[in-house]
């Protein structure tokens, strides 16, 4: 098997690396003057299953187009399988049309991947897991919840409470709760726009309990703000434990987050944690998880018994 990253992530790749203890394939991949990508990768890999290690973090777009001029390189040089490792995959919200006009931003990114040969797709939390369904390409989907679940476990105050902040995270919610031994409880919230949210209600008992928010992701910090503001309401303890797999971390989410009382803020490095935030981060990293999917595949083994994947 030969791995090679993209520009989107180059330290979780090298991590993974370390884990198989192999070496990353030299790839090039810079900008020409106009700004379209210029990916250059080391031929030699006639025969081999190639693993391109590239989320599909911001800038989003860029870092798509990457990874299919990637996937087109080294089809090119013979390789046999290509497997895309796209812990963090963008789009994954535009699931369905809200209103008439609107693409269906997955299906075309699904469309797109297929097309540029790549044979397999290992993702970490996707936001639908409706992927299986809307793709070509093969869907190996990993979760990072057992890695994080077990970053929250020590030190989490008594009474606590895991709250899902909208309904679409209630899953995710009983997939922590269940392994930490908590409650669940849910937050109604409402998405005026990409970046307006409004939460209006609870159910499930959170007086006097330490809420951990969940979520599979944090872009601007909307939806966990405006769930702590009704949580508060509802009689929770004042501070606040976050953990989500995807830290997007848009330059609004530290202003946002960073007026929040946060005990602790969990987020894996699917995604660069972003280098001019004071938010302080504890990242957990998903190398481990992305370097045993990659030796399963490559063993032929299946990806769903293993435990870090339910
Ligand atoms: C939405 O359904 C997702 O699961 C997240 O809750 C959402 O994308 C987070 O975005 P933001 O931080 O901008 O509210």
């Amino acid at each position: 098997m030969k791995l090679l990253s993209g520009g989107a992530n180059q330290a979780l790749a090298r991590a993974v690396a370390r884990e198989l203890a192999v070496e990353l394939v030299d790839a090039r991949v810079a900008r020409f003057p106009d700004g379209e990508a210029e990916v250059v990768v080391d031929p030699d890999l006639r025969g081999q299953t190639a693993y391109l290690v590239q989320p599909t973090c911001p800038p989003v777009d860029a870092h798509l187009v990457e990874l299919l001029m990637l996937a087109d390189a080294v089809r090119r040089c013979g390789t046999e399988t290509v497997v895309a490792v796209v812990p963090y995959l963008g789009y994954a919200r535009q699931d369905r049309r809200t209103e008439p006009g609107q693409p269906v931003g997955i299906r075309v990114v699904g469309d797109v991947l297929h097309a540029a040969g790549i044979d397999r797709l290992v993702v970490v939390d996707p936001h639908t897991r409706d992927l299986e369904a809307i793709f070509s390409v093969a869907v190996e989907p990993a979760t990072a919840v057992p890695l994080l679940a077990e970053a929250l476990r020590g030190g989490l105050p008594d009474d606590a409470v895991v709250v899902a902040p909208d309904l679409g995270a209630i899953k995710l919610a009983q997939r922590y709760a269940a392994l930490l031994d908590l409650p669940v409880a849910l937050v109604r919230k409402t998405r005026l726009s990409g970046d307006e949210v409004r939460a209006d209600h609870v159910v499930g008992d959170v007086a006097g309990r330490h809420p951990i928010v969940i979520d599979d992701m944090i872009s601007t910090g909307g939806t966990i703000a405006a769930a702590v503001a009704v949580l508060r309401e509802a009689g929770s303890t004042s501070d606040v434990t976050i953990a989500a797999t995807h830290g997007v971390l848009t330059p609004e989410a530290s202003k946002t987050l960073g007026e929040l009382p946060i005990r602790r803020l969990l987020v894996t490095d699917t995604i660069p944690a972003p280098e001019d935030s004071d938010l302080e981060l504890d990242v957990v990293s998903v190398a481990p998880l992305l370097a045993d999917a990659i030796r399963r595949l490559e063993a032929d083994r299946r990806l769903d018994d293993l435990e870090a994947f339910h």
